[in-house]
């Protein structure tokens, strides 16, 4: 059978540090288990979609690039800690951060299952065309037994825009850093990508946040001779993409 030669999924060491984290062992373990194995059975199938260090966190504008996703759980669970700093310190509130580290690493934990792809682009699997990674990762999480304020903050993630407004501080905590994530994973790129076609007439294949940020300071320091050069270090051989 498939999922027994399959090998587990090595999550990036962040991922796992931020995991660690989380004080209360059964959570703890329970989103160790997910994270090393995104995977859901459906009528004697199971479905493990793009490896999790490989999977972009988008198709297309934000994080659409190999290791996007990993980028985007670590970076949504930094802003998620220091929301729960704010929420505690300014406003003297209280916070469960066990759970606020628990949603904001797997709340996208099954997009992977739901792209496909090809050397040019990414695309929807089969089971993506038919279930979103928002309905998959709440329907996974009660079959495994998670606490429901993890799985309210999953469900509710994508806040206005998803099927449960957030109810709790935890869930309004985690929309909140999914969503300054993807905007400034998203407006980097943009603000790059920009920059390139007016500098060099084309775009970089799959273009990084880390090498987005690069060209968007070396525009900002030496225009575009600087945009060129900081391509040029950065892919000397890159694949282009016509604009
Ligand atoms: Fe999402
Ligand atoms: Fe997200």
């Amino acid at each position: 059978m498939e999922e027994e030669v399959r090998e587990r999924s090595i999550p990036d060491e962040e991922v796992v540090r931020f995991a660690g984290l989380i004080k209360d062992e059964t959570l703890r373990m329970k989103v160790l288990g997910l994270i090393e194995d995104p995977s859901v059975l459906i009528e004697g199938e199971v479905y493990h979609g793009l490896p999790l260090k490989e999977s972009p966190a988008a198709k297309v504008h934000h994080h659409a690039y190999p290791s996007g996703l990993v980028e985007h759980m670590v970076s949504v669970a930094t802003f998620s800690l220091t929301l729960c700093d704010v929420v505690q310190r300014v406003y003297s509130a209280e916070v469960n951060r066990d759970i606020v580290i628990a949603a904001a690493l797997i709340h996208d934990i099954m997009k992977p299952l739901t792209y496909s792809q090809t050397e040019d682009r990414y695309g929807m699997s089969p089971l993506g065309e038919r279930v979103d990674h928002l309905t998959l990762a709440v329907s996974e999480l009660i079959h495994r037994g998670f606490p429901l304020e993890v799985i309210h903050a999953v469900a509710a993630h994508h806040g206005k825009g998803g099927p449960t407004y957030p109810r709790t501080v935890e869930a309004l905590i985690c929309n909140l850093a999914d969503t300054a994530d993807a905007n400034l994973n998203g407006e980097i790129l943009n603000a790059a990508k920009w920059a390139m076609k007016d500098c060099l007439g084309e775009e970089i294949h799959r273009l990084t946040a880390g090498e987005a940020f690069s060209i968007v300071r070396a525009r900002q320091k030496k225009g575009c001779i600087g945009v060129v050069e900081a391509v040029k270090q950065m892919r000397p051989k890159a694949k282009k993409d016509k604009i």
